[in-house]
């Protein structure tokens, strides 16, 4: 246990919450903890606040506007893989609320000394199946080629199906076997896809899910380590037109659209991938508006992301921001993001998300 970090976030906790009143005291009681336990505990309250930093710090987020909205949930006592799994798809029907989304994070125990916490092996709580075929293309999402090849190994049935659902795989610890288990279908909101203009997209049989819960990186909160905390916020549009279903390490549809839209595919001279990505994207907006499943469109995130800078500098804060994860992979310079630069990234800022190692 780092004391410095320890202490560091306790004052920057009283810092910004002057309601929590003196930092000494509590920074006294920490510190003596720690010498007694090698770890201390949060309050809810420091936890919620570290959380929601955390989110403020992630320099790759277009969408850090709301950081004061996420929803906490605090789920520190609950250590059983059964349990922690209920509580997982409670947070989906949480988060997805009927569609209007919510963003929410569960934070499950931390790791103590001698006492490692519990992990999510998944990379997100909603992923879709994948598979390499014997004649060679993929069946599904490639992106969730490695966790289909776990499930499997764990006794689970992988059906041929494009969008099918892994389970969860929980551990209750991070060297015990996974536990698996199917999610519940009135946990997972799902928006199929259709276009304003062409009907025939409707019967390309696409979709994607609403809510993107990140759960494979760990909250870290001064110097304590929360490696099961699953978070979600809401999608942005080009985040699954742009990528999950356009990529050519995904489901690589650009070619499958642009023959149904009649492009000429004979040259690169033609732009047939930009006009497909383009109507690739009218879908998914269209689709999740019709749904009425919250979503936001790359322009008015981008606007978002600029407010949240400018309220913050108000504040006296910098946001350092990943120009290259920020600046959305379709029509970059269209939106005001692209055309500036931002504080620097510094890794060692926290409380933060930080990949699993
Ligand atoms: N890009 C990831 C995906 O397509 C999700 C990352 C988090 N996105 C978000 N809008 N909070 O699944």
């Amino acid at each position: 246990m780092d004391r410095g970090e320890a202490e560091r976030f306790i004052r920057q906790f009283h810092h910004e919450q002057p309601t929590a009143g003196d930092a000494a005291p509590r920074v006294r009681a920490v510190l003596a903890e720690i010498g007694r336990t090698g770890t201390y505990e949060h309050t809810a309250d420091e936890l919620a606040f570290g959380a929601r930093v955390a989110w403020r710090n992630s320099a790759r987020c277009i969408g850090r506007l709301y950081w004061r909205s996420l929803v906490v949930r605090d789920l520190r006592h609950v250590t059983s893989a059964d349990d922690i799994a209920a509580h997982c798809f409670e947070h989906l029907r949480q988060a997805g609320n009927g569609g209007r989304i919510r963003p929410v994070i569960s934070v499950f125990a931390p790791d103590r000394p001698g006492r490692p916490g519990p992990r999510i092996v998944n990379d997100q709580l909603v992923r879709y199946a994948g598979h390499r075929t014997p004649e060679g293309p993929w069946s599904g999402d490639p992106r969730g080629g490695p966790l289909t090849a776990r499930a499997v190994g764990l006794g689970w049935k992988r059906d041929q199906e494009a969008f099918q659902i892994l389970p969860l795989m929980v551990r209750e610890r991070p060297d015990a076997r996974p536990e698996w288990y199917e999610l519940p279908d009135d946990s997972v909101l799902e928006v199929p896809l259709s276009h304003p203009d062409h009907a025939w997209f409707a019967s390309l049989g696409l979709r994607w899910y609403a809510v993107p819960a990140i759960s494979d990186m760990t909250l870290e909160i001064g110097g304590v380590r929360y490696a099961a905390a699953p978070f979600n916020g809401w999608y942005m549009g080009t985040e699954i037109g742009a990528r999950n279903l356009a990529d050519g390490e995904r489901y690589d549809l650009l070619p499958v659209v642009a023959d149904r839209l009649g492009l000429d595919r004979s040259a690169e001279r033609t732009l047939w991938r930009d006009r497909a990505l383009v109507e690739l994207n009218v879908a998914v907006l269209h689709s999740f508006h019709e749904a009425g499943v919250t979503m936001a469109d790359h322009h008015t995130e981008s606007q978002r992301f600029l407010r949240h800078i400018e309220r913050e500098s108000r504040h006296g804060r910098e946001t350092p921001a990943d120009w290259s994860w920020i600046v959305p992979p379709v029509s970059g310079s269209a939106t005001p993001v692209f055309h500036r630069y931002y504080d620097p990234v510094d890794p060692s800022l926290r409380p933060a998300f930080l990949a699993r190692t």
